[in-house]
């Protein structure tokens, strides 16, 4: 009964919460310079951001957000930056900002070969 009781509730748990970051990390394969790899987990705990939105701008906030490439393709189309203006406003962007050391500005400490 108490097995039953707390398997319900983790289910439960799951279903009411907002979808969950990936936990392991995403490598983002798209650049012919090579991969760049992103920790959700890193990202929430170390560098301390909670909002999804703050990376996943156009998420309604309901279903698993879209990967980006799914509006930002390799050439700009319209208002649509490209994938890589997009990746590395936002990236390399608030890495500069924060004035983080941990948070690499450099080539070749995003995209690995
Ligand atoms: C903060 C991390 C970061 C840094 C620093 C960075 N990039 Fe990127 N870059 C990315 C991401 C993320 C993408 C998108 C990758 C994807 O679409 O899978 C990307 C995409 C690209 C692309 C387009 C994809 C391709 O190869 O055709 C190029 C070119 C590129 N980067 C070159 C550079 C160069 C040159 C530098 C250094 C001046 C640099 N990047 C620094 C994260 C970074
Ligand atoms: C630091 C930026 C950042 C933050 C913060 C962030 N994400 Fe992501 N997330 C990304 C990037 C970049 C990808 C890879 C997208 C791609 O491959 O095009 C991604 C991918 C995902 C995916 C996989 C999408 C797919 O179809 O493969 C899910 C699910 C996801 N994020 C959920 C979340 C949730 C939920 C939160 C908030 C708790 C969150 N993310 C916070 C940047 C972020
Ligand atoms: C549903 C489509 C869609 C998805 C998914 C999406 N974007 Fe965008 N993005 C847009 C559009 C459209 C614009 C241009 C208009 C605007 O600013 O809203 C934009 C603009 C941006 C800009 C502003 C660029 C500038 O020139 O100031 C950045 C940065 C960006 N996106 C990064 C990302 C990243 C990183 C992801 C994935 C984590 C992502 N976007 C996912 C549609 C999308
Ligand atoms: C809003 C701010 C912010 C955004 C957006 C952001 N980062 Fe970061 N990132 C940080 C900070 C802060 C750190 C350093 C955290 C620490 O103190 O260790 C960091 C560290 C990293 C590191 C080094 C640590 C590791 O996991 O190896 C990588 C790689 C990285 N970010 C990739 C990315 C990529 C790729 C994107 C865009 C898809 C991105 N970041 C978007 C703030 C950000």
């Amino acid at each position: 009964m108490l097995v039953a009781m707390v398997a319900f509730l983790a289910m439960a748990t799951v279903a009411f919460c907002n979808p969950a970051a990936p936990a392991g990390d995403i490598s983002m394969k798209g650049a012919k310079k090579g991969a760049v790899n992103l920790s959700h987990k890193m990202h929430a705990e170390k560098a301390g951001i909670s909002d999804c939105k703050t990376c996943h701008h156009s998420w309604d906030g309901k279903a698993a957000p879209q990967k980006c490439d799914s509006c930002h393709k390799e050439k700009k189309d319209g208002k649509t930056p490209s994938m890589k203006t997009a990746a590395h406003k936002q990236c390399k962007g608030c890495h500069k900002k924060s004035k983080n050391k941990a948070a690499p500005t450099s080539c070749k400490k995003c995209h690995k070969k």
